[in-house]
């Protein structure tokens, strides 16, 4: 078997999404279809609609919004009564501190998502397939609008769809900009025109979805990746990467870094390489030294910089779904959504964490007594910690809270508010310890790294 030094050489810096993003005028059909654009739809409506399905679980795709569950067998699992429509809903809803890559490709090659919603909307049997955006992203709405608007008069969506007797019509829906209208249940009942608020399951999307009828819902990015895998086939998608993290994976990145952006990687490049190497993020600002980072948008654990940057093996970690979840929360996170914030020695945790619970405890919809009173009681104890008015005491009331939280909810927003709470006490307990055995110093001084410097590596 190939090692991954020697599956990089013939594929590094391979695109497959943003493989056109220089050329001009690509946000637009003309030029989307010159360079190759809806050869997939082509492609599709020749073959049968399972095969599209049995195709996409070869591929090894892994879901992008979050979970990275196999788009195949999601697909797979949809139900099919006589007579009940099924429908496709893409989640466009991005509001994961962090993360910012569906905005990327929606703004600037909107048609690969259509294309690729087409795809899946054939081999799912929608027939009416939504676009869900987050409401802030109110000049991308108009840029999909009109990317439809393309499509239909090029035929490719509307009657017929290239004399092939399928029809499909594809609607944008804009949110009111609420983060728990990202998860996929909470997305239905904000489609249907009711508030947001997160369904219990089962029952599953893919058996009562969209107006009770059974509905995949996948990520902008997910649904963008169908198109590479249709072109160029499953098995030449699946070499790409490594184990189960195939293909290319979008990470947006951002904080203590010289390059902030969206990067196509081939999961196989190390994080180290990622955070210093020029190709990517250019390493940290001011020649200051790396402290920690949240790998995959706000919601996974953070990882100080030695656990970061190797394993509790000893190995390279590398930017894949194995890698980063390598030793589990005790000593490692998430790809979750591939929003990667990077911190500084100059950051400070607990006004950090303090900063996400607030974040969580607005965005929660109040359904749930440990959610809804969780996240409020946790924000105010991390902001007397931050203030210097903390006691010892708080540290481990913090930790009791986000346990009982964590498992005990609707959704899954109470997991990740327990989380980042998790971890930061987890990996910077002497942080917080330091807030409060210095309430006067901590609120002019930082911590920085203390002992964590010693552990943390920094390329020359
Ligand atoms: C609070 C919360 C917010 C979420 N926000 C998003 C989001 O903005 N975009 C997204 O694709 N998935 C989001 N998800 C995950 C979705 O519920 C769902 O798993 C995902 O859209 C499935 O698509 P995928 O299989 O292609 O990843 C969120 C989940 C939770 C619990
Ligand atoms: S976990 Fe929080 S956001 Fe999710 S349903 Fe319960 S209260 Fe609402």
């Amino acid at each position: 078997m190939k090692s991954v030094e020697q599956k990089r050489i013939n594929i590094m810096g391979r695109k497959l999404l943003l493989e056109k993003q220089q050329v001009e005028g690509i946000r637009h059909y003309d030029v989307y279809r010159r360079e190759g654009g809806y050869r997939s739809v082509e492609k599709a409506l020749k073959m049968q609609p399972n095969d599209i399905v049995e195709e996409v679980k070869k591929s090894g795709l892994r879901g992008r919004g979050g979970a990275g569950f196999p788009t195949g067998l999601k697909w797979s699992f949809l139900a099919k009564p006589d007579g009940v429509p099924r429908y496709l809903v893409c989640n466009a809803d991005e509001s994961e501190p962090g993360t910012f890559k569906d905005r990327y490709l929606m703004e600037f090659i909107p048609h690969i998502l259509i294309e690729g919603m087409i795809v899946a909307s054939y081999a799912l049997g929608s027939n009416v397939s939504y676009i869900y955006i987050r409401g802030e992203y109110d000049w991308i709405t108009d840029i999909l609008d009109q990317a439809i608007v393309e499509a239909k008069e090029n035929g490719w969506l509307g009657k017929n769809i290239q004399g092939s007797g399928f029809d499909c019509e594809m609607y944008v829906h804009r949110g009111a900009g609420a983060y728990i209208c990202g998860e996929e249940t909470a997305l239905l009942e904000s489609l249907e025109g009711k508030r947001g608020n997160p369904r219990i399951k089962p029952p599953f999307p893919a058996i009562k979805g969209l107006w009770g009828c059974p509905t995949v819902v996948n990520n902008v990015e997910t649904l963008a990746a169908v198109v590479p895998i249709i072109n160029e086939g499953a098995e030449e998608y699946a070499k790409i990467g490594v184990g189960k993290s195939t293909g290319t994976k979008l990470i947006s990145a951002c904080g203590n870094i010289n390059k902030p952006g969206i990067y196509e990687i081939d999961m196989t490049i190390s994080v180290e390489e990622f955070i210093y190497s020029d190709e990517y993020c250019g390493g940290i600002p001011n020649g200051k030294k790396l402290k920690a980072c949240i790998p995959g948008g706000s919601s996974v654990p953070i990882l100080p910089a030695n656990l970061l940057l190797t394993t509790a093996k000893g190995e390279k970690r590398l930017m894949n779904y194995e890698s980063l979840s390598d030793g589990g929360f005790a000593s490692g996170s998430m790809m979750g959504s591939g929003g990667f914030i990077v911190l500084d020695e100059d950051q400070c945790i607990v006004r950090h964490t303090y900063t996400l619970a607030r974040f969580y405890r607005h965005e929660s919809c109040g359904q749930c007594s440990p959610c809804r009173e969780g996240t409020g009681w946790m924000e105010k104890i991390l902001l007397s910690i931050e203030k210097g008015k903390g006691k010892l005491s708080d540290i481990d009331l913090l930790w009791d809270i986000q346990r009982k939280i964590e498992g005990n909810t609707i959704c899954p927003l109470g997991d990740a508010a327990a989380w980042p709470v998790a971890a930061a006490i987890r990996h910077f307990r002497d942080e917080f310890e330091w807030h409060v055995n210095n309430p006067e110093k901590c609120l002019t001084e930082n911590f920085g790294l203390r002992h964590y410097a010693d552990a943390i590596h920094v390329p020359v």
